[in-house]
């Protein structure tokens, strides 16, 4: 929660400056990219990024690039979105790659949260709020089995949609 108050309190300085919105919006990217780093010297960003490693490179590729020609989802720059349509922070904790894997839910719950800002900073909403060990529990027990595609294929359909609203 550091990082939470410390971009709290850029923006605050920024604010008595009397600086205008963009130099807010490129503080608290600044400050947002800070703590990531930080956050990936932690032992417990390590951890998640060793558990990637035996469980998760084999399908998506160490960099989470995938192979989306073998139906293998490309993470970099994509996988975030999913946290901007209803349904879609649920879909990542319950595809079958993230169920199945052999790290125990204290586990599965911080390598989601480290895949986000590691494949896809850009698209993590401003008020996301890290997966709970509580929640990745509950999901865990209705994993998506043969109906992962079809969901994902309606949360990108929602996706699209909503972007071409914009
Ligand atoms: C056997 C191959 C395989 C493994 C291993 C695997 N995944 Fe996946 N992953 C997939 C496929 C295929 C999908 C698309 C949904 C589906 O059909 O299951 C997917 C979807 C995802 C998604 C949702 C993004 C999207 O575009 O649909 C995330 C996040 C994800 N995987 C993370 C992980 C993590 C973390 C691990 C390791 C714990 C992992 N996967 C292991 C094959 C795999």
């Amino acid at each position: 929660m550091k990082f939470i108050a410390l971009k709290i309190s850029l923006l605050f300085v920024a604010t008595l400056v009397g600086a205008n919105s963009h130099a807010q919006e490129t503080n608290s990217k600044a400050s947002q990219t800070t703590s990531n780093a930080q956050y990936f010297q932690t032992y417990k960003a390590k951890k998640a990024r060793q558990d990637w490693i035996l469980n998760c490179q084999g399908c998506h590729k160490i960099d989470g690039t995938g192979r989306p020609d073998k139906g293998l989802p490309n993470l970099t720059g994509e996988v975030a979105k999913f946290l901007t349509v209803d349904g879609g922070r649920e879909y990542l904790s319950r595809v079958p790659g993230i169920t199945n894997a052999s790290v125990n839910d204290a586990d599965l719950a911080e390598l989601i949260n480290w895949l986000l800002p590691r494949f896809d900073p850009d698209n993590i909403p401003a008020d996301f709020k890290p997966y709970t060990v509580e929640e990745v529990t509950q999901w865990r027990k209705h994993p998506l089995s043969i109906q992962a595609p079809q969901t994902r294929e309606s949360l990108l359909a929602k996706l699209s949609h909503n972007n071409s609203q914009k």
